[in-house]
């Protein structure tokens, strides 16, 4: 089987499966989204390997809304015998195959949780057994290709490789982040991760230097202005709603009283964040009037999902927010891990 394999939330099958279809028709690319819902990913399936490696190129997982993790499909595996899954799986991979790293895997979803322990064992009877036919390098090495074996059932697998450049480089696609015991909220994830996944290591070093400006709207009880803190940023903080005391208590944090839609900076500011809970297209088109009236350098908000149409929503959104902000803005945009009804913005300058 050819196509590309792309893990997400559950329950956004159908999103991520408009997503793929809608980019593939937009690069020319026949084929069709395979989803179930609840199931935790979504197949694109093309006609031959030629296809699947035009669209694995046409789609950068960095581009990708409401996937997780992107890789190339290898092959479907039904069936298998519980007492030798070996077999099966190496006549299944492509001659002259070389990987540099193996993770074996399972959906994040309830069908897929309970598949953790064998997908743990199972890779540590694969990987000697990878090496051993010369599939799987010595040494994990990050210039060839990562082999995952995607865990259905007992008997049920999928086979696909990933580029270590173009692909999430966390299991499952999903980040081990720690909530601190002094963080104000679970929200303090979303904002860490946005800039774990959306910004590189390079662009995380030059983009958040301590010193930098910064506004939280919709800040309380505090979680994203402490981020904001502990990158030592000095921040203005708009929401009506009270700040934990710790986090004014850093000496970086201003707290306005104020409505977030109609506050702006005095001077222009290396950053603006947002997580209002409010219609999306309003969102959208506030943080676009930041970037128009030059207030913020680069931004990074929420977009809260709507019940349905949540794709065509998204893109509504986004391009809306691109066409507004009036310059040319490299943006990126993702269903974080810790995002739940809604989507993360990453903007900044183009280039
Ligand atoms: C999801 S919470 C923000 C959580 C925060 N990011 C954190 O990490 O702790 C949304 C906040 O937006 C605020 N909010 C909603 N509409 C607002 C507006 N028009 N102006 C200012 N704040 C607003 C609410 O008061 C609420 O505190």
């Amino acid at each position: 089987m050819n196509g590309l394999l792309g893990y997400c939330r559950q329950g956004f099958e159908p999103e991520l499966a408009a997503e793929l279809g809608e980019r593939a028709a937009a690069a020319g690319i026949a084929g069709y989204p395979r989803a179930s819902r609840d199931d935790g990913y979504v197949l694109f399936v093309t006609g031959d390997e030629a296809d699947a490696r035009a669209l694995d190129r046409a789609l950068p997982f960095r581009d990708l809304v409401f996937a997780r993790q992107k890789l190339r499909l290898l092959a479907e595996l039904r069936g298998i015998d519980p007492k030798d899954r070996l077999t099966p799986l190496l006549a299944a991979l492509p001659e002259g195959l070389r990987v540099g790293d193996l993770w074996v895997e399972h959906p994040d979803s309830d069908a897929g949780k309970p598949l953790s322990g064998l997908a743990r064992s199972f890779g540590n009877a694969l990987r000697p057994a990878l090496r051993k036919a010369g599939v799987l390098s010595a040494r994990e090495d990050a210039r060839l290709p990562r082999l995952h074996v995607c865990l259905l059932a007992g008997d049920h697998l999928l086979l696909a490789l990933a580029d270590p450049r173009d692909s999430s480089p966390w299991p499952l696609g999903i980040p081990r982040l720690k909530l601190l015991p002094d963080a104000p909220s679970r929200s303090a994830l979303k904002l860490e991760e946005a800039f774990l996944a959306l910004l590189g290591p390079e662009e995380r070093e030059r983009q958040l230097k301590p010193g930098m400006t910064a506004a939280d709207l919709g800040a309380a009880p505090g979680g994203w202005t402490w981020v904001l803190t502990r990158h030592h940023l000095r921040v203005t903080s708009v929401d009506n709603g009270p700040l934990r005391q710790h986090v004014l208590d850093t000496g970086l944090v201003e707290h306005l009283r104020a409505d977030g839609f109609h506050w702006k900076p005095a001077q222009p500011l290396d950053w603006m964040v947002c997580d209002m809970v409010e219609q999306p297209s309003r969102v959208a088109a506030r943080m676009a009037q930041w970037f128009a009236e030059g207030w913020c350098r680069q931004a990074v908000f929420n977009l809260k999902l709507p019940m349905k149409k949540r794709w065509q929503e998204t893109r509504l959104c986004l391009d809306l927010f691109a066409a507004q902000a009036g310059k040319p803005l490299t943006i990126r945009a993702r269903q974080l891990y810790h995002d739940r009804e809604e989507i993360t913005v990453l903007a900044m300058p183009a280039g």
